[in-house]
């Protein structure tokens, strides 16, 4: 099972041709999504109180991308009810039979490769090469966990008692898992949780971001094609107060939740309400054990730059860290701190590599940096942006111009220029901006723990950059930095799956880190017989 991560690059291989071909012949359509629950189709026929929202493209809002049916807050509790009621069935379904189902989605993913590179792209606006590391990545989930489950299911503990009774301690799954998922990973993160949980032999119930419902809704689709049960996965579209309803039932065992750290901290207080741990903790309990939250939120991600380092690189990694996919990941780089004896060269550097970024529609292979997801997205960014151009202790030091193409198509799309900022402090910035946006950090060698210091008092702790020549330096730094994933003299994105477990630790996660070995471990309880 080779990660699918390094298949082929279209734009360099002239095989590839016929791909492209396929890909803009599905950008030509539109789709719908709506809820699924115990395999009924609930659309507008349907349910006629449900509303539908129409999904345009970040790039072009004239273009639409399909339409999307919410559910309500009842058909959200009948999805649990649903996932609950088939939960013992798709335990009992032989580990091997589960772990072939899950490989056969990835099969699917990849025969589906055109139609869901199009989509992710339309959608969520990524650029075509993002659209296809995007499936590529969920299709390794698919591969990791199935094979993660099989790995788990054989890891038994025998004892033998002092009377000689023997004892065998497996592991077994939760129960009925939320699933969460964010609009920046459309498909890769949405199908990570839906098949972590789904391997550890927990049923389902999947709500989406609002903004990415409809790859979603395909990949739902090819699950249930790929020989999931209805019973064991239930589609939920809808906004927050969906999720809310979701996340808040006494009846789920457990949440996997990958977004803001906000609405993480929403998830945590209605999962662990002082009256659901009373009640868990009652003789007369009919609530059941308290569920587990697996929370993958925000960052606000440095790279850390000595003197030693090697200006080039620092320029190349840090530009796409922070501003490839539009900064909109929450591994981006967002605060680059540079020794100060090499901040003005690196700086010059930086300004020449940012002005031949190539900022516009996505759908040109040449776009470096494409749009953000929505208006709400773009004004809080431009807002940060203003609100830095007041501060006195703040200075706009570059600022990326949008191509002439897309120039002309202002007010219908999401644009936010790449922007690099300096700033006296990591106080300066506020919290995460998620979008392509790099604050710059002068810092005297002498004030390196400082430094340190600063960066974990933000109380996030998701990537670090380290670029640096000297071992002892770069061992020191990551020592004391609390952050989950720390890379050194290279850029800080796109952690591979099943090589790179993913995750961050204080307000950036709880752990245990995606496509790693202790994620789908994570999903299950062990019991003793
Ligand atoms: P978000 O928190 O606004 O939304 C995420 C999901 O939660 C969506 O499906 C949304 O509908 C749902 N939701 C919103 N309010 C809810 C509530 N009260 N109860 C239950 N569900 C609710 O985040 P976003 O804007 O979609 O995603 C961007 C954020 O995700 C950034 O902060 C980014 O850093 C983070 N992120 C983290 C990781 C990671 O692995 N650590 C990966 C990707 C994104
Ligand atoms: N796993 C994603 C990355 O590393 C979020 O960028």
């Amino acid at each position: 099972d080779r990660q699918a991560s390094f298949g082929p690059n279209i734009f360099v291989d002239s095989q590839w041709q016929p791909f492209r071909a396929q890909v803009d012949s599905y950008l030509q359509h539109t789709w719908s999504a709506n809820p699924i629950v115990n395999g009924q189709q609930i659309d507008k026929t349907v349910a006629q109180q449900l509303t539908a929202h129409t999904v345009v493209a970040p790039w072009d809002h004239e273009v639409v991308a399909g339409e999307v049916v919410y559910a309500d807050a009842q058909l959200a509790s009948q999805a649990i009810e649903a996932a609950i009621a088939g939960q013992s069935q798709w335990q009992q379904v032989p580990v091997a039979e589960r772990s072939a189902i899950l490989k056969r989605i990835a099969d699917l993913y990849e025969q589906n490769y055109c139609q869901l590179v199009a989509m992710c792209h339309k959608e969520a606006g990524k650029t075509l090469q993002d659209s296809i590391d995007e499936i590529r990545e969920a299709v390794d989930f698919c591969r990791y966990y199935a094979n993660e489950a099989e790995r788990l299911s054989q890891q038994t503990h025998t004892f033998t008692d002092i009377a000689g009774n023997e004892v065998t301690q497996k592991r077994t799954a939760r129960g009925t898992v939320v699933c969460i998922s964010p609009w920046n990973f459309p498909l890769a993160i949405y199908t990570g949780q839906i098949v972590g949980a789904l391997a550890a032999g927990n049923t389902v119930v999947a709500k989406p971001a609002e903004q990415t419902s409809l790859i979603a809704y395909f990949g739902a689709q090819l699950m249930y094609q790929a020989g999931v049960p209805e019973y064991a996965l239930q589609f939920v579209t809808g906004a927050g107060e969906v999720g809310a309803t979701l996340t808040s039932s006494p009846l789920i065992d457990g949440v996997v939740f990958t977004g803001s750290t906000q609405t993480a901290q929403h998830i945590n207080k209605s999962l662990y309400s002082a009256e659901r741990v009373v009640q868990a903790g009652s003789e007369q309990n009919t609530a059941k054990e308290l569920p587990i939250l697996i929370a993958e939120t925000g960052g606000q991600n440095a790279m850390i730059v000595d003197s030693t380092a090697l200006p080039e690189q620092v320029v190349k990694d840090a530009v796409l860290s922070a501003f490839g996919s539009a900064g909109q990941r929450c591994s981006a780089c967002r605060v680059l701190c540079l020794q100060q004896d090499i901040a003005d060269s690196v700086i010059e550097l930086l300004k020449g590599n940012m002005a031949e970024l190539v900022v516009g529609n996505p759908s040109n292979v040449t776009t470096d940096v494409g749009p953000v997801i929505d208006k709400d997205a773009q004004k809080g960014l431009r807002a940060h942006i203003e609100a830095m151009r007041n501060d006195s202790r703040a200075r706009i030091i570059a600022q990326t111009p949008i191509s002439s193409e897309s120039a002309n198509n202002l007010s219908n799309s999401t644009f936010v220029l790449p922007t690099a900022i300096e700033v006296d402090g990591i106080d300066v910035i506020g919290g995460e901006h998620f979008g392509p946006i790099l604050h710059i950090l002068r810092y005297e060698a002498s004030k390196l723990d400082e430094l340190i210091e600063e960066i974990n008092a933000t109380g996030y702790g998701l990537t670090l950059g380290i670029h640096s020549r000297i071992e002892t330096v770069a061992d020191h730094i990551e020592s004391r930095t609390k952050v989950g994933n720390t890379y050194i003299n290279r850029n800080q994105i796109g952690a591979v799956v099943g090589e790179q477990p993913f995750g961050g630790c204080g307000l950036s996660g709880t752990g245990p880190k995606a496509g790693g070995p202790r994620y789908v471990a994570r999903l299950m309880k062990w019991q003793n017989v």
